[in-house]
């Protein structure tokens, strides 16, 4: 792999991914991510910052009729999204272009957000089987292609994007005709997992794959996901893929401070250390504390518990952390493990000026 850190000098910085009106700079996106990429995470990585574009975790439009009927509340997956800062993206899924055309415009009119994003790319059962949402829909471009066109109008001029895999499986490989549908029906971005959905998260995505869809396109911004586990790795994929923008999901949940690590490289700057494991222990408190002031302690400790376990994940000891942390009940065994258990490093003294995440309240 090319060495960023010396490649750096022969290279300008990206050009600024533009989602209709929204610019997206650095070109480096935070992946929705259901169950973890809520109001709590988004803050963590918003507070490092080089995120270009955060997204919510996926919502169903179905579900999301409840908005008509409870006015002023918000589910759990709107946690945040009226008042956060901008952009942020809001993801839906559904298979019903009329109910995701009526959520799509009133998360558009009512929570403003900066950009309506649809999912084609869910390979779960209950999304895919059960409900012929998610990836399902790979296998039929002409429905996406109507679903896209039927949102887009919906949406007053809020941009609206699709999330893609690469197909339903091996002998469906439908991206590239899925990514024209998605063009054709007035979609200012698509983002291509280049993984099909039979593979789950096995094997290795397939950039020569996202690269061919890039190729296949001409209007609208395309950008690449799956496996970018460092910020040297996504500044390689946006320099060689053709790209125009990089999305990161899992490395984003043990490491937040990933995108302003990407972002210093595309700079042509040092990229930040990362936190000392002092640091990333404050970090993981700290994200407990703004769980917490959402659902309470009881439940926001149970919450917790997999997030925890991500940040440890490739941490010496974190074996041994996990295993206990994802068996606590309460505040005072959350803390406690966080406390005796949480890896540690004898030699993890940040030095002065090293630190990455001196924004981060401790
Ligand atoms: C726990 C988890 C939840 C996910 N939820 C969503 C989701 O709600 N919407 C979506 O489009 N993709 C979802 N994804 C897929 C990611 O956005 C991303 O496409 C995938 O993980 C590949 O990127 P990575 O290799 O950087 O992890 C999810 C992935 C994981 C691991």
């Amino acid at each position: 792999m090319t060495d960023p850190t010396t490649a750096h000098a022969t290279h300008a910085p990206p050009a600024p991914l533009h989602i209709g009106p929204v610019v997206v700079d650095p070109p480096v996106l935070q992946a929705p991510m259901a169950g973890y990429t809520n109001y709590a995470y988004r803050q963590v990585v918003r507070e490092f910052g080089g995120a270009g574009l955060l997204a919510t975790e996926m919502i169903a439009a179905r579900s999301a009729q409840w908005l008509e009927t409870h006015r002023g509340e918000h589910p759990d997956r709107l946690w945040g999204v009226h008042d956060e800062p901008r952009p942020l993206a809001v993801q839906m899924w559904d298979n019903d272009p009329d109910n995701l055309a009526q959520v799509g415009r009133r998360l558009a009119t009512e929570f403003r957000v900066s950009v309506v994003d649809l999912n084609f790319g869910c390979p779960v059962r209950q999304v895919t089987e059960k409900a012929h949402s998610g990836s399902w829909l790979l296998r039929d471009p002409d429905r996406v292609g109507t679903i896209v066109r039927r949102v887009v109008e919906a949406c007053d001029g809020v941009p609206v994007t699709a999330k893609i895999r690469l197909g339903c499986a091996d002998n469906c490989r439908t991206a590239i005709e899925v990514a024209q549908r998605v063009e054709e029906a007035g979609a200012s971005c698509l983002t291509v997992h280049g993984r099909v959905a039979a593979q789950f998260f096995t094997g290795e995505a397939d950039w020569e794959a996202i690269a061919a869809v890039k190729r296949s396109v001409s209007r609208i911004p395309v950008v690449g996901n799956g496996d970018i586990d460092s910020a040297e790795t996504a500044v390689m994929r946006l320099r060689t893929s053709g790209v125009d923008g990089v999305m990161i999901a899992r490395e984003a949940l043990a490491r937040p401070w990933i995108f302003a690590q990407a972002a210093a490289l595309l700079r042509g700057e040092t990229p930040p250390p990362d936190p000392t494991l002092d640091e990333q222990r404050e970090i993981v408190l700290h994200h407990y504390d703004l769980v917490c002031r959402r659902f309470g302690v009881d439940q926001g400790t149970l919450l917790m518990r997999k997030f925890a376990c991500s940040y440890a994940q490739g941490l010496p000891g974190a074996r041994d952390f996990r295993g206990r942390v994802s068996r606590v009940t309460t505040q005072e065994e959350f803390l406690d493990v966080m406390r005796t258990n949480f890896p540690r490093s004898p030699n993890a003294q940040a030095s002065p000026g090293q630190r990455a995440c001196t924004s981060l309240p401790a």
